[in-house]
């Protein structure tokens, strides 16, 4: 890569970073806003983390990492059900609200573009959740991305993205044509009818939950 574009790219990432700090005290209360009005990017956050969190309390007492757990919605709503909860955040602040959420969690700041902790390079867990959070790495990243977490599943485990997404193209097109200048042009949603090339057949599944939400299984 040129270094200017990789000074660049670490400028963005900074920005991102101290933007995530400053939203952290108003983060929750905006998703409640924009999911009651059914509006992107929130509309049906509450049906995308209820549905992870109702496949993952199948298996009391599972180990699940988080990837950009954000102020613990999902995160502690498992870990009050007896869950052991991992997981890592670039956001100092939103770590500070988890951290007082899930006391006993293992949770590590630090940049997923970087890939995962290295302090949990020899531990596996049962189900790898990111809501909502990388959307931030295009498709090859993600791919990169999914792969180094599904390497780091026990037997069985499935790693869930709750986001933004779509089925196809076209409903993301309408999707952004309906939102206006309210569409962050810089974010790379899944498209599943294009992303579900990235692995074996028979290894993912998709789950429209609203207007712009889904939930994108990939199993191990
Ligand atoms: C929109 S919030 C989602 C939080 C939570 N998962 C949820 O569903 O409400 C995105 C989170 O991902 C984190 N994040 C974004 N980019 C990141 C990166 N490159 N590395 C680590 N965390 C990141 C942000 O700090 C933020 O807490």
């Amino acid at each position: 890569m040129n270094p200017s574009c990789r000074v660049i790219i670490e400028e963005e990432k900074m920005r991102d970073k101290i933007g995530f700090d400053e939203w952290a005290d108003k983060y929750d209360e905006t998703v409640k806003e924009t999911e009651s009005a059914s509006e992107y990017p929130f509309a049906g956050y509450k049906k995308v983390l209820g549905t992870i969190y109702e496949k993952i309390n199948r298996y009391p007492l599972s180990s699940v990492f988080d990837v950009g757990f954000g102020t613990g919605v999902l995160a502690s709503a498992l870990y009050d059900t007896g869950h052991m909860i991992y997981g890592m955040d670039f956001s100092p602040k939103m770590a500070k609200k988890a951290r007082e959420k899930m006391p006993e969690a293992l949770l590590f700041q630090g940049d997923f573009h970087a890939g995962l902790p290295k302090a949990l390079k020899d531990v596996k867990f049962d189900f790898a959740v990111a809501t909502y959070s990388i959307h931030h790495l295009d498709d090859g990243d993600k791919v990169i991305f999914i792969n180094e977490m599904l390497s780091r599943l026990n037997e069985n485990g499935v790693m869930y993205i709750g986001d933004v997404s779509f089925e196809n193209r076209e409903k993301l097109e309408a999707c952004r044509v309906r939102s206006g200048e309210n569409w962050d042009p810089g974010e790379f949603y899944i498209v599943y009818d294009e992303f579900k090339k990235y692995f074996p057949e028979g290894k993912t599944n998709f789950t429209a939950l609203s207007s712009c939400a889904g939930v994108t299984e990939i199993f191990k």
